[in-house]
């Protein structure tokens, strides 16, 4: 048995999103606008071995969830094996990832198999001009062609999808319906003022109310789905059973409910998406700290915490991007892509 850590609101350490890279083969315009980037430096990347020893101290001290996040998952090279290591784990209750999809079709069987549960793909836009225009990327014909072949490998298959006022948000019905063909729920999320939102403003959110109010013209009554969870989407149905979501991260934040923490591909971990400073668990490592040691600084920190950064932003009354581009030049670790969306 797992301990149960609370931090200062209650908040139990359940959930860890774990990137392994921060590089990514699209330039989504919410994520990573501008047009050069500083890199981690390769030799702070963690090996797999690492990763695991640092997952285990996670897991004894209650986390049962894991997703695997990047900049882009599937550019690491040979995540299936490290999927299969921690697929082997039973602690891990929940073993997921997020995904563009672009390498997708390559690897959706080798993820299968290596044990992954779940899978959700980013998917902002069906149309091939926008998706240039938002992701710079011709290729969205091979995000696709992952879905095909990712849907019938991970039932419950997930789209996600950021929606910004004046470039996708007429496009909402149209995901839900490519959703359908393959049994693949969409949830929407609003544009978020995170690191690396550079082109981010208020008048480009397209609130939860208005997604709303724009899916009813379309579909008549939406019955919210009754449910307790600590998942950020609350979850409505249409009249014909299907079923979508909404990250309402921007405008009714979930921070009192929030069980999950980052830990960047270069070891740093971070209590909050919006947390300005993270705690370095690779140096300990790297230092042949014991585990029990590690263990005392994930556990000082978890129960220090009072992060509750969506609403803070929420209550700040001059909102522009959270972070400057100089200053995001300055420690990469600031970018949403370092810290795994
Ligand atoms: P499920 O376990 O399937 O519910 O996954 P999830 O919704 O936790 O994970 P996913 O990676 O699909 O997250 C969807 C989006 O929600 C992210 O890309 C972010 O935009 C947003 N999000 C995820 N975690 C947080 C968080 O801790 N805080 C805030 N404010 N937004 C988050
Ligand atoms: N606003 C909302 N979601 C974002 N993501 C990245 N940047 C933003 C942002 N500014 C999330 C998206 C994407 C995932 C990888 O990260 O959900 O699908
Ligand atoms: Fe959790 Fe921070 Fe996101 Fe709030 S903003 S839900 S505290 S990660």
């Amino acid at each position: 048995m797992s301990v149960v850590l609370l931090d200062q609101f209650q908040r139990p350490l359940r959930n860890l999103r774990l990137s392994v890279t921060d590089r990514c083969n699209l330039r989504c315009s919410y994520c990573m606008p501008e047009p050069e980037y500083v890199w981690l430096p390769r030799e702070d990347i963690l090996q797999f071995e690492e990763i695991e020893r640092l997952v285990d101290g996670f897991l004894a001290l209650g986390v049962d969830k894991v997703r695997l996040t990047g900049g882009e998952p599937l550019l690491r090279r040979d995540l299936p094996a490290l999927v299969e290591r921690l697929a082997a784990r039973p602690a891990i209750r929940d073993l997921a990832m997020t995904t563009n999809g672009i390498l997708l079709a390559e690897h959706a069987s080798a993820l299968s198999n290596a044990g992954l549960h779940r899978l959700t793909v980013s998917l902002d836009t069906l149309q091939p001009d926008r998706f240039l225009e938002l992701t710079r990327s011709r290729d969205l014909h091979r995000v696709f062609e992952g879905i095909e072949a990712a849907a019938p490998l991970f039932p419950g298959l997930k789209i996600d999808s950021v929606v910004i006022r004046g470039t996708n948000d007429d496009e909402l019905a149209d995901l839900i319906e490519f959703g359908k063909r393959y049994g693949a729920e969409v949830r929407f999320i609003e544009y978020m003022d995170v690191g690396g939102a550079t082109h981010w403003s208020m008048d480009r959110v397209m609130s939860r109310a208005d997604m709303l109010a724009r899916l009813t013209e379309r579909y008549g009554t939406l019955e919210p789905v009754e449910e307790v969870s600590s998942a950020p989407a609350d979850r409505y149905r249409l009249s014909d059973g299907t079923v979508f979501g909404i990250i309402s991260s921007t405008t009714e934040p979930f921070c009192q409910d929030c069980d999950r923490s980052r830990l960047t591909a270069d070891g740093m971990w971070y209590l909050c998406l919006y947390a300005s400073r993270g705690i370095d668990l690779r140096g300990p490592l790297r230092a042949g700290e014991t585990p029990d040691e590690i263990a005392a600084i994930i556990t000082r920190a978890w129960e220090s915490r009072r992060d509750r950064g969506a609403e803070a932003r929420l209550a700040s009354r001059d909102r522009s991007p959270l972070i400057p581009i100089d200053t995001l030049r300055r420690d990469p670790h600031l970018e949403m892509h370092t810290r795994g969306g």
